[in-house]
């Protein structure tokens, strides 16, 4: 298991459009390709090994990948073929969930897995409102746990209340309905990530949004194909925010990122707390797409209890700038942080404590008391995202980060990046 050591060198002002491309999107454009019957061209796919899972499930299920200098042109098969092996979703929730969906109405049996991490994360959240529309899904524990397998079947139509705000949960049940009797409807308690239905609408599907619910019609004809270019993904990018938030007087320009409002809530919060934040918009083709700027200023403590599953992936990195901000912050119903690629809440606090950080848990969230960080060993638990935001808490104090092959499942050029603000040893 490789290690790395990060410390200070002071301040910066760091512009790059480098950042990963966008995890979400991509993972879409790899699935969603398959929903056509003429070759999908996506440039600037992210090539991270989740996603890559994702493409290779694709290029298992039938589809020819072809790359071409930063270009992927994913040409489906006519039907989705029967794989003999099982499909390894490695560490990604999204990859797995939205094959749930997928896979259910397609002709055939299908086994999907992951990693260790990946097979201890709740799936009855999707296979159960599928299993109630006759989707035949079988699993560890009843279902809930991968390995997974399924027998595609022709599903019935849905009108779901999801109690949860996950656009895992909603883009499976998505992929079901295109191919469902009749129409469906599925409505959410606070709205998640919109990638899914704005795709799906960019190709032709009749999916209707309307406020909280979405109304999908079944899909008698192959979509259009995707013609899509990925832009940054604004939860890579936002390490460098807190980087330069947490750092008074330094700066990052990030560009071509995603702005997609359900993405983009952090960086209002590192903007509550006292860090100038400047959205640049420069395209608007499928979704926002610009530049984000953040300068470091006298951060102070902030609450956050609302839209949470539009920053639920930045809270880790946000936990680093609520140790360096006056004052005690406060997270609150972020339950969901516990089942993401680890325990969030428990991986954070512990972490914190490591570093002389004062917090206090609770079930759906924590209390940080910000103060001085301490040099300590931080250990990833496996988990990209911390892995990365304690990385970036060593440009303000040396920090010992155990565990870091997991960077690589999002942002493999990470540590390439970090090494021109930190000293990376
Ligand atoms: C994702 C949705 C979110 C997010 C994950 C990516 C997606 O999960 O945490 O990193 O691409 O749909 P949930 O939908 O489970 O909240």
């Amino acid at each position: 298991m490789k290690k790395m050591i990060v410390s200070p060198l002071g301040g910066f002002d760091f512009e790059t459009d480098k950042i990963a491309s966008d995890k979400s999107m991509s993972h879409r454009c790899a699935i969603f390709s398959l929903l056509s019957d003429k070759p999908s061209t996506v440039w600037n796919y992210l090539q991270a090994e989740d996603t890559l899972c994702t493409l290779s499930i694709v290029e298992s299920l039938g589809a020819k990948i072809e790359k071409k200098e930063g270009v992927l042109i994913i040409t489906p098969p006519h039907e989705v073929v029967e794989p003999p092996l099982i499909l390894d979703c490695g560490n990604s929730g999204t990859a797995i969930r939205l094959l749930m969906g997928f896979l259910s109405t397609c002709k055939g049996f299908f086994v999907l897995s992951g990693d260790s991490y990946l097979c201890s994360r709740p799936m009855r959240r999707v296979a159960d409102p599928l299993r109630h529309i006759g989707a035949m899904i079988d699993g560890r524990s009843e279902g809930n746990y991968a390995p997974l397998g399924i027998r595609g079947q022709s599903l019935k139509s849905f009108d779901y209340e999801s109690k949860i705000a996950s656009a895992q949960v909603k883009s499976a049940l998505i992929l079901a309905a295109l191919k469902a009797q009749d129409v469906c409807t599925f409505s959410e308690p606070e709205l998640s990530r919109d990638h899914s239905e704005r795709m799906l609408r960019g190709m032709g599907a009749k999916v209707e949004s309307q406020g909280l619910k979405v109304t999908i019609y079944p899909q008698k004809s192959p979509l259009k194909p995707l013609n899509i270019k990925v832009p940054n993904d604004p939860s890579s990018g936002f390490f460098f925010a807190v980087a330069a938030a947490i750092t008074k007087g330094s700066s990052v320009v990030l560009k071509n990122m995603l702005l997609n409002k359900t993405r983009i809530e952090a960086y209002k919060v590192l903007s509550r707390m006292g860090a100038h934040v400047e959205f640049i918009e420069t395209d608007n083709t499928y979704d926002s797409v610009g530049d984000i700027i953040v300068t470091g200023k006298e951060l102070h403590a902030v609450c956050v209890e609302e839209n949470i599953s539009w920053l639920i992936d930045e809270l880790p990195a946000l936990s680093i700038a609520f140790a360096c901000a006056s004052g005690k912050s406060v997270v609150k119903n972020a339950q969901e942080l516990r089942v993401k690629e680890s325990d969030r809440i428990s991986s954070v606090v512990k972490n914190l404590r490591l570093c002389g950080i004062s917090v206090e848990e609770f079930e759906d969230g924590y209390e940080v008391e910000g103060g001085a960080l301490q040099s300590a060993t931080i250990n990833s638990f496996g988990d990209h995202r911390i892995a990365m935001s304690f990385a970036i808490a060593g440009i303000i104090a040396k920090m010992h980060i155990e565990d870091i092959d997991c960077i690589n499942t999002s942002f493999p050029n990470f540590i390439e990046l970090l090494s021109q603000i930190g000293k990376v040893e």
